[in-house]
């Protein structure tokens, strides 16, 4: 086995040495590296030369792909988001403390993201670790969310109706779809990880909405609170891309964010997304 695991921060991610995509992963490298996203929640590989149909191969090795249906697709890839920003563009994509779809009834498992060009400085990914958010809770506060649920929605933030303020309308053509922005879901604000049996808080900025049986203005404070909790520096890893350089995280374990610090430069990633499953409580509702 060619494959080595390294701890990239103390509470989330690791960096996977000796693997080469473009040239093949046998089967025991593979279950080596899949138990690494299992153990670190996000997994960094660094110098891969891949093209767009060897990244679908080895995403099709994880899970079947959910093709997001917001993100403008690479040209000739239908199953491949694209995660541009031109030079002079003021929005980027991702810039805020998010799961991804987390809207969906059965959420996606986690995403593989490539890059493809990246700045010279800035347009790094902090990754953080829900499992060590929920740790960090109190007793009463876990016993408290370990029995609440909550709704989260695609509506307001890619629907018609989202609010794009005016100086960032420069996204128009990267997103897209607003007429396919009808999925809400409801999961538990504590889930038992499908693959690691361990307890996570899942609530996010951008997409969670209201606790079930509350209105959304009782459940802003809280909700609030928890996001600002979520991302404590503590449980956080912040990835420095390169070009060639790829991330796998697990949206069950960890929330991801996209800095927006490159207003001049060019950044250009490739993003196949992974077919999850619906999500349990961690402890009964
Ligand atoms: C995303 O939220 O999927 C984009 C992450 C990134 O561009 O770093």
């Amino acid at each position: 086995m060619s494959v080595s695991v390294t701890p990239a921060g103390p509470a989330v991610g690791a960096i996977i040495d000796g693997v080469d995509i473009a040239a093949g992963v046998g089967d025991e490298d593979f279950a080596a590296i899949r138990q690494a996203y299992i153990d670190f929640g996000v997994i960094f590989l660094h110098g891969q030369d891949i093209t767009p149909e060897q990244h679908i191969e080895f995403a099709e090795r994880w899970s079947e792909i959910n093709v997001n249906r917001f993100f403008q697709a690479v040209d000739g890839h239908s199953r491949i988001a694209e995660v541009r920003k031109e030079p002079g563009q003021k929005r980027n994509i991702g810039s805020n403390w998010h799961t991804d779809h987390s809207y969906d009834n059965e959420p996606a498992m986690g995403s593989i993201l490539y890059a493809r060009d990246v700045p010279d400085i800035g347009g790094d990914t902090m990754f953080a670790s829900q499992y060590a958010a929920y740790e960090a809770l109190s007793d009463g506060m876990k016993e408290t969310l370990g029995r609440m649920w909550a709704h989260h929605s695609s509506r307001h933030a890619f629907g018609a109706l989202a609010y794009v303020p005016p100086e960032t309308v420069d996204v128009v053509g990267r997103l897209g779809n607003p007429e396919l922005a009808t999925q809400d879901s409801l999961h538990p604000v504590i889930i038992k990880h499908p693959l690691s049996g361990r307890p996570a808080l899942y609530v996010n900025g951008d997409f969670t909405v209201r606790f079930d049986g509350w209105t959304p203005a009782e459940s802003e404070p809280l909700l609030q609170q928890l996001y600002a909790h979520a991302s404590r520096p503590e449980f956080t890893y912040r990835f420095a891309w390169k070009k060639g350089s790829m991330a796998i995280w697990d949206n069950r374990a960890v929330q991801h964010n996209a800095i927006n610090d490159y207003p001049d430069q060019f950044r250009l990633m490739h993003r196949i997304t992974l077919e999850g499953e619906s999500l349990e409580p961690f402890v009964g509702r």
